[in-house]
């Protein structure tokens, strides 16, 4: 295993043992909003130190970025960690077990390592560029799908930002009339995970953060599929706005996002 990945796998194993800990007992959780319908837990900030503390005794040099924390600049801007210390943090409050530690590290602008851990089921998914993605050690696969017959697709609702549910609708819903049915979960992290695991056939959503879909995408891309914003390129680290699937259902995906995509909804 890549060195920079070891030490991602094991600041991920240590920040879930923080988690279940404490969903275990749930009189620990202090629940504070950030924003409308927007958790955050002392749990999120703990683990997200946990991951900190253990890629900083490593790399002091590396710069992160943490949902929580924001940006820690290194003195090396050749390395950039990206961190999601809880990806479900609703579920996480509600008692729903369902949420994962995502980390990303990025090599001169290239997604390099990632790691997405649900420390409930145990299940770690990694991926190194070039090498592939695994869970549990066991090569992964994106399911090579070529039509949204039969399909089940992964998305998330736009909680934070409902000016623009009437356009996610309109994607939903003729996405939906095509598909076998549609997933919504409750982390994104996963959503792609499970992409890149074949368990769902694609994943889409709108206004997500780096941090939310950065190792996300790698896993995907060294399981063999593709990741693009609404139109078919790179921009979802600036919009948000995401899709994941294989090349051939992501072109099908794309022709049912592009006539809803206007001045509320873009890329
Ligand atoms: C959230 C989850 C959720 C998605 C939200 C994200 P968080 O991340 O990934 O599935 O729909 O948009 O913000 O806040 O729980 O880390
Ligand atoms: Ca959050
Ligand atoms: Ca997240
Ligand atoms: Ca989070």
């Amino acid at each position: 295993m890549h060195p920079m990945l070891n030490i991602a796998v094991r600041s991920a194993r240590a920040a879930g043992n923080v988690i279940v800990r404490a969903f275990e007992q749930d009189d620990k959780i202090e629940v504070e909003l950030k924003g409308t319908n927007d958790f955050v837990t002392n749990i999120d900030i703990l683990a997200e130190q946990t991951i900190v503390d253990s890629i900083q005794k490593s790399y002091p040099s590396h710069s992160i970025i943490g949902e929580e924390c924001g940006l820690i600049e290194g003195t090396d801007n050749d390395f950039q960690w990206i961190i999601d210390p809880i990806d479900g943090t609703t579920n996480f409050v509600k008692g729903i077990p369902h949420f994962a530690v995502s980390i990303a590290l990025k090599v001169k602008g290239k997604l390099d390592q990632a790691v997405i851990y649900d420390p409930i089921r145990g299940e770690l998914f990694t991926a190194s560029r070039g090498k592939g993605a695994q869970l549990n050690g066991f090569r992964i696969r994106v399911k090579q799908s070529k039509e949204l017959t039969g399909a089940i697709l992964a998305t998330g609702f736009p909680f934070k930002k409902k000016q623009h549910m009437n356009a996610y609708l309109d994607i939903f819903k003729t996405l939906f009339l095509k598909t076998a049915d549609m997933r919504r979960a409750g982390s994104a992290a996963l959503d792609l995970a499970y992409v890149a695991a074949g368990r769902v056939d694609g994943f889409f959503e709108i206004g997500l953060k780096p941090w939310d879909t950065a190792a996300g995408e790698l896993l995907v891309i060294e399981a063999g599929g593709l990741v693009t914003d609404f139109t078919g390129g790179h921009n979802h680290n600036n919009s948000g706005n995401i899709v994941a699937s294989s090349s051939r259902l992501l072109k099908e995906i794309l022709k049912d996002i592009r006539p809803h995509l206007g001045d509320s909804l873009n890329k």
